[in-house]
């Protein structure tokens, strides 16, 4: 499909990406008709909220790329761009054939979505060189001429809004030139159901186990001493390190005296260098984590038990 497609081809579209996401109705339309429109978006939200997989499903749907770039100090508009192969400057002297070309000119060129990650981070001249190509959807390159963008190119632009080190105060006409999506957590039942697909758990104990490790991971963001919780790859790494635990202890049912401890272990290994504390806060990932775990385990163990 294109950006001219028909609005009955718009549905379908949509009901085929739809089928490779779990949930995120509202989000995926929402990006999905900012884009459809001709338009360029950012994805504010914090990390493992299913930005990059609701974009690689809809460039997948409409068999184009995805160029990934990271924003950060080191992107200088030479990088987004591209530059000429030096050795071939020296051989044959500068042409649009020794010209190497960066993820922005790829992305124009294949009409492709430009998904630069972190866009906060990056330099302010090169934010304007992606403004500019942007607006005019096209680039001059010095000693390469003017490139002009294929239909179906993007710029989607991801900030993680907990983000606040090294990270450039983005001006009003920044803001002005883009669209803008605030993405959340996924509730918990979608939650268990990335997790389900992700790891193929199933059966009594591997459901049980991302049953808890949602729970737990869920449990990390609201905690008081946590600046910035896991998201659902500390759930999803959670269980599959829990089912390998079992298999090594010979755990296979959840409901033995030993799975509590076992599922602690595996939060352990998952989540801890996933929570990121207040600096005020005087513990440890550890400690938060003992108490999150209590909460579940020994507190409140019917809010655990299954049924
Ligand atoms: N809606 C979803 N459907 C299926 N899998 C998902 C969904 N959301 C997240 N996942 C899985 O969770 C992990 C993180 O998701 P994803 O990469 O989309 O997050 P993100 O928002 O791009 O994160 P980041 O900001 O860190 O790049 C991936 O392994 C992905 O497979
Ligand atoms: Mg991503």
């Amino acid at each position: 499909m294109n950006a001219s497609a028909s609005t009955a081809d718009l549905r379908r579209s949509h009901d085929r990406i739809a089928e490779r996401v779990v949930g995120r109705q509202r989000e995926l339309e929402l990006t999905l008709a900012a884009v459809a429109a001709g338009r360029d978006i950012v994805l504010e939200g914090p990390p493992g909220t299913s930005k990059t997989t609701m974009l690689a499903a809809i460039t997948g749907e409409w068999g184009i790329p995805l160029v990934f770039v990271e924003g950060n100090a080191d992107l200088t508009p030479a990088k987004l761009v591209g530059h000429h192969n030096p050795a071939r400057v020296l051989r044959e002297d500068y042409s649009a054939e020794n010209f190497v070309p960066g993820p922005l000119i790829e992305a124009m060129q294949q009409g492709g979505f430009l998904y630069i990650e972190e866009f906060n981070r990056a330099p302010e001249d090169t934010l304007n060189t992606l403004l500019t190509a942007m607006a005019d959807r096209s680039i001059a390159v010095p000693r390469v001429g003017r490139i002009t963008a294929a239909p179906s190119f993007r710029v989607i632009a991801s900030m993680n809004p907990y983000d606040n080190v090294g990270t450039t105060r983005l001006s009003t006409s920044v803001h002005d030139r883009l669209n803008r999506l605030s993405v959340d957590y996924q509730d918990a039942d979608a939650e268990e159901r990335i997790v389900a697909l992700r790891t193929g758990a199933t059966g009594a104990l591997g459901e049980r186990m991302l049953r808890d490790a949602v729970a737990v991971t869920r449990a990390t963001r609201g905690h008081p001493d946590v600046r910035q919780g896991s998201s659902v790859r500390g759930a999803i790494d959670t269980t599959l390190v829990a089912t390998q635990l079992a298999a090594l202890r010979g755990l296979e049912v959840p409901t033995g005296a030993d799975y509590p401890e076992l599922l602690f272990d595996a939060m352990i290994v998952a989540l801890s260098g996933r929570i990121h504390l207040d600096e005020a806060a005087e513990t440890t990932p550890e400690r938060v984590l003992r108490e999150i775990w209590e909460d579940r385990f020994i507190l409140e163990p019917h809010e655990a038990a299954p049924g």
